[in-house]
């Protein structure tokens, strides 16, 4: 005793809880902290540089119900959550899965506007569509060649404000200007959103004008009328997932594709397409939905430049700073493809983010023992990863199968929103269900299904 005492003198002992006391303290302003990021940011996810090595994050599991089945997650230690009352909403499509990759490229994707810049209503007056940012047009033309989904030459790119006024601005160029009446516009069902006019759709983006130069004629299948007519063509569509081809292919008709989900997380990609009007979406390429922008691919000149007068009368051309942060988040899309130094490309992470989902959906499925079902898809060739492939719908058509009449209203019992078939023109044994919403939200959701009493 008499030793250590002469070891430890009372100032070595000052000194030792001295330390102590201020690690505690540390430690407790640390974790505090921590929480309350975790609090203000619950989507904060599983991939992120954040950190948070001594909190569990939150991670998808590939099964909830077996947490040492395989996993794409490196932790664990967050058990399922356990608040049946938390509601869950997957009607809509908000596109915020690939929030964890845009997180990780931190500086590549950060723009900076000068409060000089941007300035000008013009960018390029040579072009037909004079304020089509250079940069941006550069990007698209890039990351379409990167990818193989879309012919660009001999091809009239117009920028919009997101596809949605894109889709507007094509039926305003395609209807005929002196026409007594107004031009139909059909689509085969089920198309976005077939029965409730309050909803953003095909039908109520067409009518909510009552624009007498178009008019919305309902299912394409049904379409009877001869005369001139324009077909929306949605690939894959939205509600269902399926690859789309024009169904009526009468010599007086001009066709809009729409082809925001033909990208390689969603849909293999077969070959370039090569229509005479294409609408794509930054909105579910890359996720950046409120960037709000589209662009469309245009083979004829006049059609383009009334496309272009369209969106003249109706904002005079789309936000600069949003064309040059898509330009840059594009860049880092087609740079993750073509200089991989041994990272993951963008298609890599979301088409790896989107099969683990629909495993993972389809695993709880089969769990509910015939209570649900949903659609298979059969693999096909992928001209992008080189390989035969699944598709991934950003959607998925999930039926309650035994007595249940209404899917939507069982669901909302257990606080879950999904959109009813009825929306689209099938049974209300159908719901559509968003695929890209955040982690921490699909977690939820998965797990609410698993509570669900089957018998
Ligand atoms: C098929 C389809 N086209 C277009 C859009 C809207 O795109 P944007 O956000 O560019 O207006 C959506 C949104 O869900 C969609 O599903």
């Amino acid at each position: 005793m008499a030793k250590l005492q002469s070891l430890f003198s009372m100032r070595h002992l000052l000194v030792l809880s001295l330390a102590l006391n201020v690690s505690l303290i540390l430690r407790i302003i640390y974790d505090s902290q921590l929480d309350l990021f975790f609090y203000k940011y619950p989507h904060q996810g599983q991939i992120s540089n954040l950190h948070t090595h001594n909190k569990p994050r939150l991670l998808i599991s590939s099964s909830f119900s077996n947490s040492s089945s395989s996993s794409t997650c490196e932790d664990h230690h967050q058990p399922p959550p356990k608040n049946n009352n938390r509601v869950i909403n997957l009607d809509h499509g908000d596109p915020r899965v690939y929030e964890a990759f845009w997180r990780e490229t931190g500086e590549k994707t950060t723009i900076r506007i000068a409060g000089w810049q941007s300035m000008s209503y013009f960018s390029d007056v040579s072009n037909v569509c004079w304020f089509l940012e250079p940069e941006f047009a550069e990007e698209v033309v890039r990351l379409h060649r990167v990818v193989g989904n879309a012919v660009t030459e001999d091809r009239h790119l117009v920028v919009g404000t997101g596809s949605s006024q894109l889709f507007l601005a094509a039926l305003y160029a395609l209807s005929p200007t002196h026409s007594p009446q107004p031009i139909s516009v059909v689509s085969a069902s089920p198309y976005y959103s077939m029965r409730d006019v309050e909803m953003q759709s095909y039908p109520s983006m067409t009518d909510y004008q009552k624009s007498g130069l178009y008019k919305w004629g309902g299912d394409a299948d049904k379409f009877d009328k001869s005369g001139p007519y324009i077909e929306l063509v949605t690939s894959p569509n939205n509600p269902d997932g399926c690859v789309r081809r024009s169904v009526l292919n009468r010599s007086e008709g001009l066709l809009v594709h729409d082809l925001a989900y033909y990208w390689p997380q969603y849909t293999p990609i077969s070959s370039p397409s090569n229509h005479d009007l294409t609408l794509f979406t930054l909105s579910k390429t890359t996720g950046h939905a409120g960037m709000r922008i589209g662009w469309a691919l245009v083979k004829d000149k006049e059609v383009a430049k009334k496309m272009t007068k369209f969106i003249e009368l109706n904002t005079i051309g789309v936000s600069k700073d949003s064309q040059l942060r898509a330009a840059k988040v594009l860049r880092a899309v087609s740079d993750s493809c073509e200089l991989q130094g041994g990272g993951e490309s963008f298609f890599q992470f979301s088409h790896k983010i989107m099969s683990d989902r629909w495993k993972q959906l389809r695993e709880a499925v089969q769990r509910s023992n015939g209570f649900f079902s949903v659609p298979t898809f059969s693999p096909s060739f992928c001209t992008f990863f080189n390989q035969n492939l699944e598709p991934h719908p950003a959607f998925v058509w999930l039926k309650c199968e035994r007595n249940v009449e209404d899917c939507e209203s069982f669901l909302r019992g257990h606080n879950i929103l999904t959109r009813s078939g009825t929306h689209f023109g099938v049974s209300q044994q159908y719901v559509r269900i968003s695929m890209l919403d955040t982690d921490e939200n699909f977690m939820h959701f998965l797990h609410r299904l698993s509570t669900i009493n089957f018998r």
